[in-house]
Formats: structure tokens, sequence, C-alpha cells
């Protein structure tokens, strides 16, 4: 991007996004996430953390070797260690950034740090001027910057643009800025530090007060040219800014925010939705852009007035952000080949084995439901998506339930490959089923959270499951859906259960 009107999208979803508590991504998910977010022209993806586990390690590697012309970042402390291993990962990316950071607030520098602003300032320098020499494209940050005291922000900053820093991002960490103030703050940094028009400025804004869009937009407003987000406004405690909010405002709003992106708006409502599978996170249902009555007209006036002219309700077409019009899609007579373009239509490519797999399964579903909705395609596509790799898998499971009990679960589910089979007594058939699991898989966490949704209307409708397991300082969700509430139930935990192993895993290897 060269125009002084273009805004690079900086997407941290598989950053900052899966610092997320419970929000963790195994490896393949982030290839495929890396994949989508490529494809919908994001301009830098920050994969990861390589210092902080093997495992991000290696996302960050393998996501620099698949890129194409995206740019691959990762993040990195201020230490040797951390900049070295940082460069390690994002050295085979066509084109590697490292991000580097500190604190720079009196709350951080004396609590978090330990530090004295000298040893601070001391530190932006070398660090940045480490990472020059390892590649040419280094990303700053002062971390809660817009707690910093301004004249050691500009005297930071100053260091790290002498030092090299290609772009100068100001993070709002604890979310704790309005966008007056943070507008403001850009345009005083960038009239303030000598070398400022040398370098790209970015924002970085949480949503703590649920402010974070409405802030980095007026960064936009007052010269940055960067702005840091994640799909579905995921990341550290309230989130980051989501980015479809971000991209839509300024596509909807050209008229007073003249700004430019590279982003294929239509590809919006998929990559929420993987981002919404991989994580657990369910999107609430009224959601900017990617919700489910985002586009949803229920009172008679509204309705109405859609039906004389989309425009009295309605800023954008559910088109541009890849929402498709009719829902109503497909029964057992459907062919394959439908099948496959319905998939492309919502955002999936899938071929091979993946495609026959998921074509039986939605064949299994039109002869138990008359009639198919997209969001039954989209669960079960999910579904089978999540499952690939496990090392639990479900394979089948009969319930005796009703008020004659006990309430019991006959359930078969494979280990490692190995079929197990067992059968348990509990309170209530829900509590049977997750009994049985943990006989099979004996473990410590506990179970968090449990939530049933239906995923279309009508008594046939699928049941969608959510559950979260938390124990020993980590948490996992989990997500499937299927006719039987049980089974969705099942395979729910199940999904949890893996997802908790692979953290765990990750924790101890790091
Ligand atoms: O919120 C924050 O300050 C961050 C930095 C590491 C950029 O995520
Ligand atoms: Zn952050």
């Amino acid at each position: 991007m060269t125009d002084t009107s273009d805004i690079v999208i900086f997407d941290t979803t598989m950053r900052d996004g899966e610092q997320s508590p419970g929000a963790s991504m195994t490896h393949n998910e982030k290839l495929a996430l890396g994949e989508l977010l490529e494809a919908m022209g994001v301009d830098i993806i920050e994969a990861g953390f390589p210092a902080a586990s093997q495992g991000d390690f290696e996302a960050v590697n393998e996501l620099a070797r698949r890129s194409r012309s995206v740019v691959i970042c990762g993040l990195a402390r201020s230490t040797p260690g951390d900049i070295d291993r940082c460069a390690e990962a994002v050295r085979q990316a066509a084109r590697p950034r490292i991000h580097t950071f500190i604190s720079t607030s009196p709350v951080h520098m004396k609590h978090k740090l330990k530090m004295g602003a000298n040893a601070v300032l001391e530190a932006v320098g070398r660090s940045v001027a480490q990472a020059r020499n390892l590649v040419d494209d280094v990303e700053w940050s002062p971390e809660d910057a817009t707690r910093t005291e301004f004249d050691f922000l500009c005297k930071c900053i100053d260091a790290a643009i002498v030092a090299g820093a290609t772009t100068i991002n100001i993070p709002d960490t604890v979310g704790y800025s309005h966008p007056e103030e943070y507008g403001a703050l850009i345009r005083n940094l960038r009239e303030t530090i000598p070398g400022a028009d040398k370098v790209i400025w970015s924002t970085h804004c949480h949503n703590d007060l649920g402010l974070a869009v409405a802030n980095s937009l007026a960064g936009a407003a007052n010269g940055a040219r960067q702005i840091e987000c994640t799909i579905n406004g995921l990341g550290e405690r309230a989130g980051n800014a989501a980015l479809e909010e971000v991209v839509m405002a300024l596509n909807v709003r050209r008229d007073s925010l003249p700004f430019n992106t590279a982003i294929d708006t239509t590809k919006l409502a998929a990559a929420s939705h993987m981002v919404s599978r991989i994580t657990g996170f369910p999107v609430q249902y009224n959601k900017a852009i990617v919700g489910k009555n985002a586009f949803a007209h229920e009172s008679g006036i509204h309705q109405d007035g859609m039906l004389k002219n989309a425009e009295t309700y309605e800023i954008m077409k559910p088109e541009d952000v890849g929402v498709s019009k009719t829902s109503l899609v497909m029964g057992k007579h459907s062919g394959r080949h439908a099948f496959r373009d319905k998939l492309q239509s919502l955002g999936y490519e899938l071929d091979g084995d993946a495609l026959n797999a998921a074509f039986k399964r939605f064949k299994q579903l039109a002869d138990r439901k008359k009639h198919v909705f997209d969001d039954d395609i989209l669960a079960l596509v999910d579904d089978q998506l999540s499952a690939v790799g496990e090392r639990i898998s479900f394979e089948r499971l009969r319930v005796i339930a009703g008020s004659e009990g006990p309430q019991t679960a006959d359930l078969v589910m494979r280990v490692e490959g190995e079929l197990q089979e067992v059968t348990c007594e509990g309170n209530g058939p829900v509590d049977a089923v997750f009994l049985a699991i943990r006989a099979v898989v004996p473990h410590q966490s506990k179970l968090d959270l449990f939530q049933v949704h239906a995923v279309t209307g009508g008594t046939d409708a699928q049941a969608e499951v959510s559950v979260r397991l938390k124990g020993e300082g980590i948490m996992a969700t989990g997500r499937a859906s299927d006719p039987d509430t049980l089974v969705a139930s099942a395979k729910a935990y199940i999904h949890a259960l893996n997802k908790l192993e692979a953290r765990r895993l990750k924790r101890v290897a790091s």
C-alpha cells in the first residue's frame, strides 16, 4: 500500500486474540485461518509470540513459510532471546516483521517490569536495533501507551525511530482511552516527534469500555495508517477492535472517513464463522456486521419498509459482508455439485476426502431433517473440521432418559485409534454422558459452562452445544452440533477435552 489514504489492516487474532482465556487454536486451525486471512486481503498477520512456546514458534514459522505476499509478524519482548527467536520464526516469510514491545507507563514499569525509566529507555533502543539487524521491517510498541507520561512516551518513541523502527504502534492496552483523547494523542505524537513522518503510525485498541473501534477510527482520522484488530473482536479481556467493524465502518462511511483497505469484505462472514468455530466462542446475536441478527428485521414497520426499499433500514447489503440472502437451501435430493457450490458460497473450499465426508453427513442430515438451512450446513462442516486429527473422538451413543431413572449412557469413543466402550449412570442424561467420557479419559478439569442453542427454528432443528472445561489454570471451549442434543453434548465435551490436552502439552513444552 502506498497511497496516503490507504490503511494497513494488521490482524492479531492469532496472537492477541489467542490470549483470550479459553480461545486456544491448534496448529492446523492457525494454518487454515492464515489461508483465509491472506485470501481476504489482510496486509499483516501477527501469527503468534514465538518465544512463548514451541507450539507458537512452529505455527509462526509454518505460516511464514506458506505466506505469499502477506507480511508475517511475530511478537517479541525486548529481550535478546525473544527477538532472536522471533526472527528465526518469521525468517522464511515473503515479508517478515518483528514486533517488539516494552511497557512505558509508571504503573507497568514499577510493578510489572520493576525497571526505572532510564533502563526502559535503554532497552527500547537496544531491542529495536537488534531486531533491525535481523529484518528490515520492525514495529515497536510502548505497552500501556495511553497511561504513559507524554514526554517519556515521546523520548521512547524517538529512541525507537532512531534505532530503526518502521512502524510505531500506540496500544491502549487497558482500553482506557476515549476517541477524542486517543485521536489527539496520535496527532500530538506525530506533531512532536522529529522523525514522525518516516514511520507508519498504528493503533492497537482494547475494548474494556466498548470503545476499541471508535478509538481506532479516531486514530486513523488523526494520521494513523495501520489498524491492529481481530476477527470478532477477540482478545485479552473484553477484546480488541473488531476487524469486520473497522473495515465496514471505513467502507460504509467513506464520505467522512476517506480511507481504503485491501479487504475483500465478502469474506468477513466466513472469517467470523471460522474464528468462532475454532475458538468455540459464539458470536453474539446482535454483534455488528457478523451477528445472526445483523440483517434481520423483526418489527412489522421495519419489514414493511424493507419490502418497499432495502435502504430504508439497511446501510450495507448482507452480500457485501458475505451473508447470503436466502437461507433455505437444500434437501435430500440436492446433488454433490450443488452442495459444493453451497459450501463455496459460505466460504469453505473442500475437496477430495473432506468433501466426500461432508457430503455424506449432509445426506444423513437431510434424511432426518426436511429443510437443510445454511446454518445447518455451516454447523455440519464446522464439526467435521474441528474433529480433524483429534486424539479422542466420538463413535456412538445410546442414552436412557426420562422420569423413570436411572438415566444411563452407553458410549463408544476412540482414543488414539482404539475403540473404548463404557456404560455410566448419572443424575440426568447429560451427567451420565459426561461421566462416561470421564470414565474413558480420566481428567481433573471441571465443567465450567454448558450451553445449548437451536441452530435453526423448528422442533427438528439441530442442537448446537458449547462446553467449557477449566482446570489447572487452563480453559478450553468445545462446540458441536447434531439433531440429537445428547450426541451434540458428547461431541462438544470431547472437542473441549482435545483442546485442553493440546493446551496443556503446549504449556509443558514452553
Ligand atoms: O495490548 C497491548 O499492549 C499489546 C502489545 C503487546 C502491543 O498487545
Ligand atoms: Zn493487546
